[in-house]
């Protein structure tokens, strides 16, 4: 008889701004009843793991948290891998690339072997790219290897979009899609607030300056933070622990998610539905002729990352 799982566990690797913010809203809103951070900074990671057990002990989570190693990692529910390289002020995500890669790359041969119902939620960037190879490193079948993708600056753009609509963000529906990167594309033609389309309900969004704004707005976000603090996490950390919510509860929700389209051949992010088991539908969505090339032109261009860094990997 199989020993039985009481335990439900998200490792999360690397424990730096993102990781630890991550740990610290699983525990404010408990989704599993273990936290395992995993850093090769052992010092960082004790301090982590002893300043997050702080807040575990007022009795208000179920959620423990503790150290580990990779090996533990690779046995549990969801492993959210943030470890890697972060961008400086005015570097972009895809040139973290180089460093990032070889990380993810020593992560997998350490993980191994991964438990086949493990879930791997990409945060490091470039995320998408770093997904795409996510799955060869881990064997693990495309349904179960995820980027958070386009969810964050979705949510970047649902904000600004409130504040001019003067509506809960709540109520808009509106998607980032393709790279989380500079090649992002909005998806203006199926975005409504309620059921209203945007054009209907937000008159001004038809136009083309309002547009570039707000897609400059979105696509800059993280980049005018960083310049400002030195990183994101917040924003990143929330929406990491959201998708962990929506696995650990199989919650079947609809986001724009990173994961492998077999057509592109590469890694970005549409809409899914997110469950337990992963990406349980690809959910199709109408896209107008602008839309189509934008979203082409993604995929070109992170093919061309993709197939750069395999004869990196392979040399
Ligand atoms: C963000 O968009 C840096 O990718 C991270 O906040």
């Amino acid at each position: 008889m199989p020993e039985q799982k009481l335990k439900t566990s998200i490792a999360i690797l690397g424990c730096g701004d993102v990781g630890s913010t991550l740990a610290y809203t699983l525990i404010l809103n408990p989704v599993c009843s273990e936290v395992i951070l995993v850093d090769p900074k052992t010092a960082l990671l004790e301090a982590q793991v002893r300043d997050l057990s702080d807040a575990t002990y007022r009795g208000n989570t179920g959620t423990r948290v503790r150290a580990g190693t990779h090996k533990d990692a690779g046995q549990a529910d969801i492993v959210v891998i943030t470890a890697g390289a972060k961008q400086k002020p005015g570097e972009s995500r895809l040139s973290l690339l180089s460093r990032n890669l070889h990380i993810l790359s020593s992560i997998f041969s350490a993980m191994q072997p991964i438990s086949p119902h493990t879930i791997l939620l990409l945060v490091a960037n470039p995320v998408d790219i770093l997904t795409y190879f996510a799955r060869k490193l881990s064997g693990l079948p495309e349904s179960q290897v995820i980027g958070t993708g386009t969810s964050l600056d979705s949510a970047r753009l649902r904000g600004i979009l409130a504040t001019k609509a003067d509506v809960s963000p709540s109520s808009i529906m509106a998607y980032v899609l393709g790279e989380h990167g500079d090649s992002q594309f909005i998806a203006w033609s199926s975005a409504t607030i309620g059921v209203t389309p945007l054009s209907m309900a937000l008159p001004s969004s038809t136009d083309p300056t309002f547009r570039a704004e707000i897609a400059s707005h979105t696509r800059g976000a993280a980049g005018s933070i960083i310049a400002a603090k030195g990183c994101t996490a917040y924003g990143i950390g929330n929406m990491a622990a959201s998708i962990c919510k929506y696995i650990m509860y199989d919650q079947l929700t609809v986001r724009p998610l990173s994961f492998y389209q077999p057509e592109l051949g590469c890694c970005l992010s549409m809409p899914a539905i997110i469950g337990r088991k992963g990406i349980t539908r690809v959910m199709p969505i109408e896209l107008d002729e602008r839309e189509k090339r934008e979203l082409e032109d993604c995929a070109n261009g992170l093919r061309a990352v993709i197939e750069g860094a395999e004869k990196e990997l392979e040399a």
